[in-house]
């Protein structure tokens, strides 16, 4: 094995999207892999190993913002594109990749990185915690009556696939403002989320999408398939809710509404953050089957820029020492001071209250995850007594941080 490290350019891409497949276990798909190359791949962002001149591994990093709580808009690096060869695994190449991209992010000065893991155990080890659980539902349609009937002043109307990424995007970006965890989107990345494959632009689109208006503005959007199955003469199908973004209650209480009342579904199925309100709608809350799992793992690349960037639940100061070893940088203790007038974080040499790995700062950090919990497994130490509880005080968000599948 003789490894060489370099960016990836134009010329290597079909070699990329080759291994890409092959590391997924996806048949080749040139047309999606082009849209990809021409459209969102950052080449500058990518660091690939080769043997002998072939690729054998490689990374790509997406420059993005998160939505953290407060509702500031954080950059973030959303990893992606990672795979090696299964002739060249358990080499370290992923490791040497994921060495030099966590470099190049901290020297960019973007405070967070986030990824979505094949495998939960894998990432860990570079600070990545889990930061998000997701819900799969299943809802059956015909016994999904709600408690109250939706305001009737909203009306739904259909929006065609050319106009949805205009009107749905102020939707989107308003959101981002109320809820932790949402990711921003290029227009690259709308198209790829309202063709729900991956983008193939050149074949139609198979979703339906809808806009739930009240007045002058659009309050909320869904997107959605279905699935054309038949029992016999019964009609069985099966709609899938691929987004729902609604900045008002009557607007998310309406789209629900219609997405389960569509004729002939008998099934809604939707990936949902785990504190909607949908289930306390639902006249006989059997009616929803739900399925808990991990969806984003988050990795604090700068400890003192991403935490003075949230809002917090209470006023409070104080020493959280960090473990770091993947970033040194980040190894030691941080005096949080969130304030009447805002939030700031800075190195001290204080006794500390608690102390984690990254890894779990990662968890707290959105506001998904409970210090209680991640104390009582052992993986938060409490210093001062009180220490897991304010943690808890300070973090834990009112609203589930989400982001299914951003990128
Ligand atoms: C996952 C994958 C990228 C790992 O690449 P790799 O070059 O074999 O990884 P490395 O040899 O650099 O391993 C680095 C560390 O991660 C660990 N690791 C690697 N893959 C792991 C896995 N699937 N589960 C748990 N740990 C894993 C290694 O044991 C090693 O640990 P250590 O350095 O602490 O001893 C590669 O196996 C792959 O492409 N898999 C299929 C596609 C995939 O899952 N891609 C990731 C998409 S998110």
């Amino acid at each position: 094995m003789n490894l060489e490290y370099r960016k990836l350019t134009l010329d290597d891409f079909d070699a990329v999207a080759a291994l890409d497949e092959m590391v997924e276990g996806e048949l080749p798909n040139p047309e999606r892999a082009a849209y990809w190359r021409d459209n969102a791949f950052e080449f500058d962002r990518s660091m690939a190993a080769f043997d002998e001149g072939q690729l054998v591994g490689q990374s790509m990093t997406y420059s993005l913002g998160i939505s953290v709580p407060g509702g500031s808009i954080v950059p973030c690096a959303g990893i992606s594109w990672i795979g090696v060869l299964p002739t060249h695994r358990r080499r370290g190449i992923m490791r040497a990749m994921m060495r030099w991209q966590i470099d190049d992010i901290h020297e960019r000065g973007e405070p967070l990185a986030a990824l979505y893991a094949s495998q939960a155990p894998i990432y860990g080890r570079f600070g990545y915690g889990m930061s998000h659980f997701q819900e799969k539902w299943e809802i059956d349609a015909d016994n999904s009556a709600f408690e109250h009937e939706p305001d009737p002043a909203g009306q739904i109307r259909f929006v065609e696939y050319e106009e949805a990424a205009a009107t749905f995007k102020p939707v989107h970006e308003q959101a981002m403002r109320l809820f932790p965890g949402m990711v921003t989107r290029s227009d690259a990345f709308w198209t790829a989320r309202l063709y729900d494959d991956g983008s193939v632009p050149s074949q139609p689109p198979k979703l339906f999408y809808v806009a739930y208006d009240a007045g002058a503005e659009i309050e909320g959007f869904a997107a959605y398939s279905i699935d054309n199955k038949w029992d016999d003469s019964l009609p069985r199908q099966v709609l899938t809710v691929k987004e729902l973004i609604a900045l008002s209650d009557r607007a998310y209480a309406g789209l629900w509404r219609f997405c389960l009342d569509v004729d002939l579904v008998s099934t809604v199925r939707a990936v949902r953050p785990p504190d909607e309100p949908l289930v306390w709608l639902l006249a006989d809350q059997r009616a929803m089957k739900r399925d808990v799992a991990d969806s984003m793992y988050l990795r604090v690349v700068d400890v003192p820029d991403a935490l003075s960037a949230c809002e917090y639940g209470t006023e409070d100061s104080m020493v959280i020492e960090v473990v770091d070893e993947f970033c040194p940088w980040n190894d030691g203790r941080f005096l949080l001071d969130a304030g009447p007038d805002g939030s700031a974080c800075s190195p001290t040499t204080e006794s500390p209250d608690v102390t984690m790995a990254a890894r779990e700062l990662g968890s707290l950090y959105l506001g998904g995850v409970n210090a209680r919990s991640l104390h009582r497994a052992g993986r938060i130490e409490d210093h001062s007594g009180d220490g897991v509880a304010r943690l808890d005080r300070m973090f834990r968000s009112t609203v589930s941080p989400w982001a299914h599948m951003a990128w």
